[in-house]
């Protein structure tokens, strides 16, 4: 049994009530536990449902800070006129209904960790404000003249490629620069092997216990067709489908019929026939446009025509999906 941190790396692969022993999950582990000694802030980036808010707290249960608080603030949740005093806080009388004075987040998160979830929602002038906090360790609460010191560790998550909204400048350069000292990716479900398998037995477990049934396991054909399928929604996608197969399940062992409807559909990394049928022909090669619309169209034909889960297989965002379709 090999030890990462603190905890003892269990043979399912638990790192402070993660599961998952994949080798890119265990260098994930390695890196928590090597930057959770360190002071500046870590920019946490993966798809939605990857663990980013289990991730921010190993790592802060592995720093010194882990007898301080650890305050998450969903960045995208908060009103933009709002952000700023409950980030920083607000005087007594700052503005219309504030009739005390609050000390904000940043204050409560004192000695602590910070979670900035969902930093790309933040709004610009809010990341002015935000820089100038970091560059000084001091915040300034709305109608106060004076700054306090704040001893925090910011961790910043995102699902959003933030490098790409710098070059679109809807992301500050300098913030970026400043929030991303320490960087953490966490891989999509899809290229964590084996950690499928054992996030499906450990939540049909979980459910079996919940909804007191008497499940031995997911069975093997359920299990080929969770393969199959990309999970865009990541593991929060695969709780909410073990949750839904225990309820369904009538036997022993989970079934296919047991899994919801996009799934039987799924077809993911499957080559396409004859798609490089063309490439032999060396007096019509097709052009590299071409080749990608038609592998697109493959992709689609192959999920029903569902573009959100076309676009996870595709590695590209939806968005970006649309685009090729116009173009
Ligand atoms: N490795 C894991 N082991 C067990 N449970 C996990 C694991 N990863 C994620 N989960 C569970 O999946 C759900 C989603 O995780 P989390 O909220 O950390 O994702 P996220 O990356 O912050 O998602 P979002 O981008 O939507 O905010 C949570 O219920 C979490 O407990
Ligand atoms: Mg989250």
């Amino acid at each position: 049994m090999s030890s990462v941190g603190r905890q003892q790396v269990s043979p399912r692969g638990d790192f402070h009530g993660m599961i998952g022993r994949s080798p890119a999950m265990k260098a994930l582990y390695e890196r928590v536990c090597r930057i959770a000694r360190a002071a500046g802030p870590v920019l946490i980036s993966g798809e939605s449902g990857v663990g980013k808010e289990l991730i921010t707290r190993a790592l802060h249960e592995e720093s010194d800070r882990a007898s301080g608080p650890l305050v998450p603030v969903n960045c995208a949740g908060i009103p933009a006129e709002l952000l700023e005093s409950e980030l920083f806080g607000h005087a007594c009388g700052a503005f219309t209904g504030a009739q005390r004075a609050r000390s904000g987040l940043f204050a409560a998160a004192h000695g602590g960790t910070l979670l900035l979830d969902e930093i790309g929602e933040l709004p610009a002038g809010m990341q002015a404000k935000l820089l100038r906090a970091l560059q000084d360790g001091r915040v300034r609460p709305v109608g106060a003249n004076i700054e306090r010191t704040v001893d925090v560790r910011v961790v910043a998550a995102t699902n959003r490629n933030l490098e790409r909204e710098v070059v679109r400048k809807t992301f500050r350069e300098d913030l970026f620069y400043r929030l991303s000292t320490f960087k953490l990716r966490i891989p999509p479900l899809r290229q964590r092997g084996e950690d499928l398998t054992l996030l499906a037995e450990y939540f049909t477990r979980h459910f079996s216990a919940k909804l007191s049934r008497e499940i031995a396991g997911v069975g093997d054909d359920a299990l080929s067709l969770l393969r199959r399928y990309p999970f865009p929604g990541n593991v929060r996608e695969l709780a909410s489908m073990m949750e839904q197969a225990v309820a369904f399940c009538r036997g022993k062992w989970i079934a296919p019929a047991d899994l919801p409807e996009e799934l039987h559909g799924a077809q993911a990394g499957v080559a396409p026939d004859g798609l490089g049928a063309d490439l032999r022909e060396t007096d019509s090669l097709p052009t590299l446009r071409a080749m990608q619309l038609r592998y697109i169209n493959h992709v689609l034909d192959q999920v029903q025509g569902n573009k959100r889960l076309a676009a996870a297989i595709l590695g590209i965002g939806r968005r970006t999906l649309y685009r090729y379709l116009q173009d």
